[in-house]
């Protein structure tokens, strides 16, 4: 056996015992390019690159915290968002929209056209005057009333972002280390970790490795908090957030055949939902 031929069939065994399915961004809904599979997605007849309605390798908006990001973010100020007004049993504090969930809502929020972006392909930042668009869920390259996918900028009937994990959950002392505890005993407890000097957390599935992070975990962002100090005030803290990419995963659609969300994993008996909340 060649060198290639064992790295396939090793990478053919890693997929078939992780039991997630490997089909790739290509065939979701998240493929706008004119190689989209299924003529009823939204899709653009003028470029065949799919990472570029999202990433670019240059020049990319460093003022979000997701991977080389291709689109510029709405104003946090135009969302409202689900806090104590929306409910009287909530623990954590609410932050304004930021992080990864902006760049989701760049598109999910139905205001900017799914084709703004920063660096267009092609040499050059505005190489295609007019993008042309397929698909009925789309006007003018924007999420329309038809989806449901168009969260709008609304955001108190969705399941909160911006909100801290666990009433409390661990935080950065200011040094990389964490202090504080799991205050919450209706949560599941969160790793944290400390990867090239960031603290980092994220909260462990059945899936995958134990105590590793991975793709099918719940991943939780690094934001501001102000935590109380028991005497009336508040210190700055950094601690872990829940945002739209903590449930999905932007690139993988399936976890099995019935289920399309990009969930990180199966919903199937509402693994995700319990993969944090002890109910
Ligand atoms: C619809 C938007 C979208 C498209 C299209 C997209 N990505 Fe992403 N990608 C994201 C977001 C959002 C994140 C941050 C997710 C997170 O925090 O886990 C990300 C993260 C990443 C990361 C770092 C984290 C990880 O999951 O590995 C890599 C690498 C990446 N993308 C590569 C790609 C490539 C290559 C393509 C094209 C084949 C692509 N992406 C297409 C939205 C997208
Ligand atoms: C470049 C625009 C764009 C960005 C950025 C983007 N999406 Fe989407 N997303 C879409 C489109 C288009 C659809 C399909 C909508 C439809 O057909 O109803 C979609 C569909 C979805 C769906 C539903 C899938 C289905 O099969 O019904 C989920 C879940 C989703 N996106 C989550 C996210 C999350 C989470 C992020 C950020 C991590 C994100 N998206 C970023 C454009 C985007
Ligand atoms: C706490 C977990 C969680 C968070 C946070 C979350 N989602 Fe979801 N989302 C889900 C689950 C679970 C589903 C699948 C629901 C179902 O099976 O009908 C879903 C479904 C969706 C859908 C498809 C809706 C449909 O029925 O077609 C879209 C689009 C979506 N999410 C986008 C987002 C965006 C954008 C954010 C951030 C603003 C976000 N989600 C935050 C868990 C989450
Ligand atoms: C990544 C972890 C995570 C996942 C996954 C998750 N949640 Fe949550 N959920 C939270 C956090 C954190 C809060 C805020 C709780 C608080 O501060 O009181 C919350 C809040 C809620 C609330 C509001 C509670 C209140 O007191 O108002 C409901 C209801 C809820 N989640 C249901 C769900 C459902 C249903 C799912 C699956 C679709 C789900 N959650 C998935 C972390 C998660």
């Amino acid at each position: 056996m060649n060198i290639k031929m064992k790295h396939a069939l090793a990478l053919a065994t890693l997929a078939i015992t992780s039991g997630v399915t490997m089909a790739g961004i290509s065939a979701t809904k998240h493929n706008l390019s004119s190689t989209q599979p299924d003529a009823t997605n939204n899709q653009v007849t003028d470029t065949a690159e799919i990472c570029v309605f999202c990433h670019t390798p240059h020049g990319a908006n460093t003022g979000v915290t997701a991977p080389l990001w291709n689109k510029n973010l709405p104003s946090a100020s135009q969302y409202s968002v689900y806090s104590t007004a929306n409910s009287s049993t909530i623990d954590g504090q609410t932050l304004t929209v930021g992080s990864v969930s902006a760049a989701c809502l760049s598109c999910h929020d139905g205001t900017q056209a799914m084709d703004s972006m920063v660096n267009e392909p092609g040499s050059g930042a505005d190489t295609i005057a007019s993008f042309t668009w397929t698909g009925t869920r789309q006007t003018n390259g924007q999420l329309n009333g038809t989806t449901i996918a168009n969260l709008g900028a609304d955001l108190t009937n969705d399941h909160p972002i911006g909100i801290q994990y666990c009433g409390g959950g661990y935080t950065d002392d200011g040094s990389g280390a964490s202090t504080g505890s799991c205050t919450d005993t209706d949560f599941k407890a969160p790793v944290n970790d400390t990867i090239n000097g960031s603290l980092v957390w994220w909260v462990d599935t059945t899936v995958g490795t134990a105590s590793q992070r991975e793709k099918t975990d719940m991943i939780l962002y690094s934001r501001d908090f102000d935590q109380d100090d028991g005497a009336g005030g508040t210190i700055a803290r950094k601690g872990p957030s829940v945002e739209c990419a903590s449930c999905h995963d932007p690139h993988v659609e399936a976890k099995d055949t019935t289920e399309v969300a990009f969930l990180r994993v199966s919903q199937s008996g509402s693994g995700v939902c319990l993969a944090c909340h002890t109910k």
